[in-house]
């Protein structure tokens, strides 16, 4: 589905992405950890076209992403849920979620849509006319991803959706989650939270100062040292805590 071929990508002299290569096939969960500053926004928004790379491809189902304007992005089927969520605090649930429903690609079916979308998120059901800038940071992030399920893509991007939220809350957005990957949807999950995140995704990569690290399947990544010190230098938590 996604295939990511030597990418690099540069905020002027900085390079944040230097020579990326990865795939997403149909139906998987893909996690992507690494340490702040390791380029992981820097790689979710260059597949949403949101940053364009100096070099390399990245291929969707054969057209390389690169030269495609991000609204085309979004008809092709994929949305980006960014760090910091990008709703609008001013406008209601309902408003937000209709914006989502807002691409060509959406119009076909948006009731049906709305209702499976309300369905994986009942807490939001109840507060349709409620504005999205009262709500708390978990209740944020469900509309966050409500609103890009209204787009009806195949492939799902998430930056950091656990970022600022308590534990509890956290287990809530990945149990939602959990529930839109039994639907079938392919999901990239960019995460600092690993035993959240390899407990929801089959497989991963390691990203370290823009490369690749590290690869594999989940237990192949919770049992590699390179992961443990990414996320867990100076501590001795074990990474097989369960999240509570
Ligand atoms: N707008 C920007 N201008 C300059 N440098 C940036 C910008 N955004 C990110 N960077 C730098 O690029 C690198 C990767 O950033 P980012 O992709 O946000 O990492 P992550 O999401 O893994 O924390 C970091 O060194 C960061 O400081
Ligand atoms: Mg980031």
């Amino acid at each position: 589905m996604l295939e990511i071929d030597s990418l690099r990508l540069a905020y002027g002299k900085h390079t944040a992405l230097d020579g990326v290569s990865m795939r997403v096939s149909p139906g998987e969960c893909v996690v992507i950890l690494g340490a702040n500053g390791a380029g992981k926004s820097s790689l979710l928004k260059a597949v949403g076209g949101v940053l364009r790379p100096a070099s390399g491809r990245i291929l969707h189902e054969g057209t390389d992403l690169a030269t495609v304007p991000p609204h085309a992005i979004v008809e092709r089927g994929i949305a980006l849920v960014p760090e910091g969520r990008g709703i609008f605090a001013r406008m209601s649930v309902a408003d937000n979620l209709a914006l989502g429903g807002h691409p060509e690609r959406a119009r076909h079916g948006a009731e049906d849509r709305r209702a499976e979308v309300l369905a994986l998120f009942p807490r939001l059901a109840e507060r349709q006319r409620q504005l999205v800038g009262t709500m708390s940071g978990g209740e944020q992030q469900m509309v966050a991803i409500a609103r890009a399920l209204m787009s009806g893509p195949d492939l799902l991007l998430l930056d950091e959706p656990s970022l600022g939220l308590a534990p509890i809350v956290t287990k809530e957005v990945f149990a939602a989650l959990a529930r839109i990957r039994e639907t079938g949807l392919t999901l990239v999950i960019v995460e600092q939270n690993v035993r959240a995140s390899l407990a929801l995704a089959s497989r991963g990569y390691l990203l370290e100062a823009g490369r690749v690290v590290g690869s594999g399947s989940a237990d192949e990544l919770r049992d590699d040292p390179a992961v443990q010190r990414a996320f867990l230098g100076g501590t001795t938590e074990p990474l097989d805590t369960e999240l509570t």
